[in-house]
């Protein structure tokens, strides 16, 4: 029926939609330095670009109109929509838009899912609506959407700071594979972040250290992530799965954001497979995900 729809539109004469696609991220490492007086935590972090996607189609239409394969997720709160609502307010946009969007990345997982939906529609819909917005115009709409939507509108690697605003592109490390391991706990990131404690905090040295490697070339290997110890015990199902990743890629295993992903990080494809294969058949969600670059066509 989907493609159905496609080819009435154009048979009609109507341009076909533009694609977009919406790539999740993995946290390399993330720390919490401290408590802002606005209710969220001031970050250092190394984000990556990865291939896990969605993918966001956008066509012409008077009315802002939206569907997702997920139907729970097909509600006009979904970020996409406010993403399309935001963008007509701001640029005074009179015409609407037709969305559909297809999810592959597990929702509330750590993988930036929504955040990369809602950078996908200001993309699309900039290019829909002829609006010309240059990165930084992006990433300030981005950043009153969601705090990981400015790194996922830049992509590739990137040093992340403040609330998750201040995006410094990181140059393109060598090509990386991770495993993802979703224990099928959905996870609030305010939950997660509200029992964030003080012992907790640090100075963002390590996570810095990785920026550093990166920059001189170095192998962007996994550092710290300050939510794991909330994570754990708030969902102590996601600290099982990470042992049990752990002992296959002992000191390449983390959690990204604020989980409940777990992600080990892999020199080649084959290695990934192997860990793979055993923990789909402890029952655990998996999939084979690249580290994708900046410049790499969407
Ligand atoms: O920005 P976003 O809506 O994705 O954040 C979800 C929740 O995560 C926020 O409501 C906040 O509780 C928490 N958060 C935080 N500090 C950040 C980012 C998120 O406390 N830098």
């Amino acid at each position: 029926m989907e493609t159905l729809l496609l080819s009435t539109d154009t048979a009609m004469g109507n341009p076909a939609p533009l694609v977009i696609s919406a790539h999740a991220k993995v946290n390399l490492s993330l720390e919490v330095l401290g408590a802002r007086p606005d209710g969220y935590h001031s970050l250092v972090s190394v984000m990556q670009r990865i291939s896990l996607c969605d993918t966001l189609e956008a066509g012409e239409a008077v009315d802002i109109s939206f569907t997702c394969s997920d139907a729970r997720l097909g509600g006009n709160d979904n970020l996409v929509v406010r993403a399309a609502a935001l963008l007509r307010e701001r640029y005074g946009v009179t015409t609407g838009c037709r969305l559909r969007l297809v999810k592959r990345i597990p929702v509330a997982a750590g993988l930036g899912g929504g955040s990369a939906d809602a950078a996908a529609a200001i993309e699309i819909l900039s290019r829909l609506w002829d609006l010309r917005l240059t990165q930084e115009e992006m990433e300030t709409v981005g950043a009153a959407l969601g705090s990981d939507v400015p790194f996922c509108l830049r992509g590739g690697t990137a040093l992340v700071e403040g609330r998750g605003e201040r995006v410094t592109s990181l140059p393109d490390p060598a090509p990386t594979w991770y495993l993802l391991v979703n224990p099928g706990v959905a996870v609030s990131t305010a939950r997660i972040f509200a029992a964030v404690q003080r012992s907790d905090w640090s100075d963002g040295t390590r996570t810095r250290d990785i920026a550093l490697t990166i920059e001189r070339g170095g192998l962007s290997h996994l550092g710290v992530n300050a939510l794991e110890r909330a994570l754990f015990e708030l969902h102590p199902e996601s600290w099982a799965c990470f042992e049990r990743v752990e002992a296959l890629a002992t000191g390449r295993t983390r959690i990204t954001g604020s989980g409940a992903t777990v992600v080990s990080w892999h020199a080649d494809e084959r290695s990934a497979e192997r860990d793979a294969e055993v923990l789909r058949a402890m029952g655990y969600w998996c999939s084979i995900a690249r580290s994708v670059h900046r410049e790499d066509a969407r």
